[in-house]
């Protein structure tokens, strides 16, 4: 087995099949330069150990830190006959310093502690550029409620109208889960800050290597507390999954709404042509492509997450093969988020609301009914009649084909008699929407605030 870490107990090298089954560098080499970081703290662990002279130390971080170089600049890149990206790298360093030096790296390490602790540091440094794409959409939906502070629209429940809101605090609606993924990241990241290196192949190293040096050299807070977890363990991986599904579902409601809204039917919001795709048959159409990708890619992140904890279910400690399927799933959701995250910023930073419309359907479907039975407790009504009240008048108005703000003095006696003239004050969407001005409620105060409290949180995250 010419050119593979583990030639000596086989007399011929592996049938093509078998290779080419067992083969990551397609996937894996974009762990590189994590891999050659965990080696020069690796070399460091060894020199400390007495295992390397002063000078062999020195030549093997140059020689690493050379190989470096030449990963970023393409110089060096996985050849056919490299099984994973670790192989790759050892065949690079001892291209660069020589077999002597090249061959001594290896030692009191496995790629089972390496595969564990780069996969960890890469999503470290991954899901920090995740958490600022999902801060780019945070800040889109934050500038559009700023935008639309005052304006109303009619809010939902089942899809039918339940009760006028703002613009401003539905669109915050959608950023607050936002803010809780970036938190996911946040938490989840003190999870990753652990270092399996060390751990060797499951049961730690014999040659006096410390891997909590090893981990603060890499930037890790800790080493693992058991190496035989530190090597089989892929709970974190399921964890951060999970979290770019979360993100692929958070915007995916958003993105169900932008469908609807920028229906002729609804009339809402119209997509900016820089957002949106048109029909290689029907001139009219303008089409919300990039909402409708959110939707599909949630789907596929969901997936992903599925995959992984089906892959990892039952499987016996410590390290196996069935790991290695882990990286592609989650590579996959890293790049999706990548690709969609930029795009739902720019389509929800650029979406122009038909306020007008809005206003005008906030109103509608009498989602006033619920201010009628309010005005009616202030009275001292019940509030089991009052609901009743409302809803006598709700059926009064929808046998005479008109809405609750059509009411005038003469309909009431013939609605019930609770109802006297004052109640046609509240039976607007202003009233209706600065009456519930309680911390979270939709008045122009409260959303102003929250607003406040809402940009206020990303900063400090
Ligand atoms: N490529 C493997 C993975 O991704 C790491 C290498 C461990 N291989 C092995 N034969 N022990 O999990």
């Amino acid at each position: 087995a010419e050119g593979m870490l583990w030639g000596g107990r086989f007399a011929g090298g592996p049938a093509e099949a078998m290779f080419a089954l067992s083969k990551s560098t397609h996937f894996d080499w974009r762990l590189a330069r994590h891999d050659l970081a965990g080696s020069v703290a690796h070399a460091h662990a060894l020199h400390r150990a007495g295992l390397l002279t002063d000078q062999e130390h020195e030549d093997l971080v140059a020689g690493i830190g050379r190989l470096d170089q030449m990963v970023v600049s393409g110089e060096f890149g996985p050849a056919p006959s490299d099984e994973d990206v670790h192989g790759a790298l050892e065949r690079g360093l001892i291209e660069v310093v020589g077999p002597e030096l090249g061959g001594r790296l290896r030692a009191g390490r496995s790629r089972n502690d390496q595969i564990a602790t780069l996969v960890r540091s890469y999503l470290r440094e991954e899901l920090r550029v995740v958490a600022a794409e999902v801060r780019q959409v945070v800040d889109a939906l934050c500038t559009q409620a700023g935008n639309h502070l005052g304006d109303p629209m009619p809010g939902r429940t089942h899809l039918q109208s339940a009760q006028p809101l703002l613009l401003s605090h539905h669109l915050l609606a959608h950023a607050w889960p936002l803010l809780r993924d970036i938190q996911r990241i946040v938490d989840l990241d003190a999870r990753l800050a652990i270092s399996p290196y060390g751990s060797a192949a499951l049961a730690g190293t014999s040659l006096g290597l410390d891997p909590q040096a090893v981990a603060h050299d890499l930037g890790f807070t800790d080493s693992v507390p058991n190496s035989v977890d530190g090597t089989a363990a892929r709970d974190l991986v399921a964890e951060a999954s999970y979290v770019l599904a979360q993100i692929g579902v958070d915007l995916s409601r958003v993105s169900e709404e932008v469908i609807l809204w920028s229906t002729v039917e609804f009339g809402f919001a119209k997509l900016d042509d820089a957002w949106s795709t048109g029909s290689s048959i029907m001139p009219q159409k303008k089409n919300p492509d990039v909402a409708e990708l959110a939707r599909g890619k949630a789907g596929r992140l969901v997936g992903n997450l599925a995959g992984l904890m089906t892959t990892f279910k039952g499987l016996p400690l410590a390290y196996n093969r069935d790991l290695q399927e882990d990286k592609e799933p989650l590579f996959d959701g890293l790049d999706q988020l990548h690709m969609l995250l930029p795009a739902m910023a720019g389509m929800i930073g650029t979406l122009a609301f038909q306020t007008e419309r809005m206003a005008e359907r906030a109103p509608q479907g009498f989602s006033l009914a619920t201010d009628v039975a309010d005005w009616l407790v202030r009275q001292r009504i019940p509030f089991a009649q009052a609901h009743d009240i409302s809803g006598k008048a709700v059926r009064y108005c929808e046998a005479n084909g008109m809405e609750l703000f059509d009411l005038t003095e003469a309909d009431l006696p013939r609605i019930d008699e609770h109802l006297t003239p004052e109640v046609l004050t509240v039976l607007t969407v202003e009233g209706s929407i600065n009456a519930r001005d309680g911390r979270g409620g939709t008045a122009q105060k409260a959303v102003a605030a929250q607003l406040a409290e809402c940009r206020a949180t990303a900063d400090d995250l």
